[in-house]
C-alpha cells in the first residue's frame, strides 16, 4: 500500500481501504494504537494484541479495512474472518449461545475488532468501515461480542440489525460482561 502524507490541507476527510495480508505488518502498530486509545487500555496491551492480529490474518476469509485520512493517517479499522470450531472465541461462544443459537455460527464471519480513534468518533466513520468490511462477504451471518453498556458501539450494532445471541457473558480472563450479537448478511440499511 502506498500512503501519501500531504503537507497542505487534506483533500478528503478519509477513505476506507482494504489492507491486504502483505501490508498488515506495516499498519498493525498504528491500528493497535487506535485500539488502545478507543478502549482505554494500557499501551502494552497493543503489542500483545498485534501478535493476535497477525495470527488471525492466517484464518480463512480474513479481511481488514482501514479508514485513512487526508494526511495518510489511520483513523479507524475493523477486521474479521470465518468463525470455525477450534478457534478460542468460536468455541466459547458456541457454548454461550446454546443449541438454539448454534445456527448463527454456521458460515459466520466473526467481527473481531472495530475501533475508531477517539478524536474521529461520532461522525459515522465506524459505520462506514463496518459496511465496507461486510460488503459482499460470502457468509450468512456476522457475529461479534462487545462489552455490555449503553454506548455508541451498541447503538451502531442495533442500527445495523444485530440481535442478542447471549447477554452478560463472561470470557475467561476478563471481568467485564459481554453481549454476543449476530446479524444476517447483508447488513440492514444501505449495504
Ligand atoms: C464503536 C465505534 C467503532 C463506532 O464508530 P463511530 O465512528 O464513533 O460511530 P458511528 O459510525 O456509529 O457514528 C455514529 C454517530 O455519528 C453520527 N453520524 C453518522 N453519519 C454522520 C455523518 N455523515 N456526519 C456526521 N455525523 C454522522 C451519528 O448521528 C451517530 O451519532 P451518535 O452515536 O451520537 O448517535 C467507535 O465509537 C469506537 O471505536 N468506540 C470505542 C471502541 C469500541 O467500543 N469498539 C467496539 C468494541 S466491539
Amino acid at each position: 500500500m502506498t500512503r501519501q502524507a500531504p503537507e497542505s490541507a487534506p483533500e478528503f476527510d478519509y477513505v476506507v481501504v482494504d489492507i491486504g495480508h502483505e501490508h498488515l505488518p506495516a499498519v498493525v502498530s498504528e491500528a493497535m494504537a487506535i485500539y488502545v486509545a478507543a478502549m482505554g487500555y494500557q499501551p502494552g496491551v497493543g503489542k500483545q494484541r498485534a501478535a493476535h492480529v497477525l495470527r488471525h490474518s492466517e484464518f480463512a476469509e480474513f479481511r481488514f479495512r482501514a479508514a485513512i485520512n487526508g494526511h495518510g493517517r489511520l483513523i479507524g479499522f475493523a477486521y474479521g474472518y470465518t468463525s470455525v470450531p477450534g478457534q478460542w472465541w468460536h468455541d466459547l461462544v458456541r457454548k454461550a449461545v446454546g443449541r438454539s443459537g448454534t445456527s448463527w455460527l454456521e458460515h459466520a464471519f466473526e467481527l473481531s475488532e472495530l475501533h475508531v480513534s477517539p478524536a474521529s468518533q461520532g461522525q459515522g466513520t465506524g459505520e462506514q468501515i463496518l459496511r465496507s468490511l461486510a460488503a459482499d462477504l460470502p457468509h450468512r451471518t456476522m457475529v461479534l461480542s462487545t462489552p455490555e453498556g449503553d454506548n455508541r458501539a451498541w447503538r451502531l450494532y442495533r442500527r445495523l440489525g444485530f440481535v442478542d445471541l447471549a447477554r452478560n457473558h463472561l470470557f475467561p480472563g476478563d471481568h467485564r460482561p459481554f453481549g454476543v450479537l449476530g446479524a444476517e448478511l447483508p447488513l440492514a440499511g444501505r449495504d
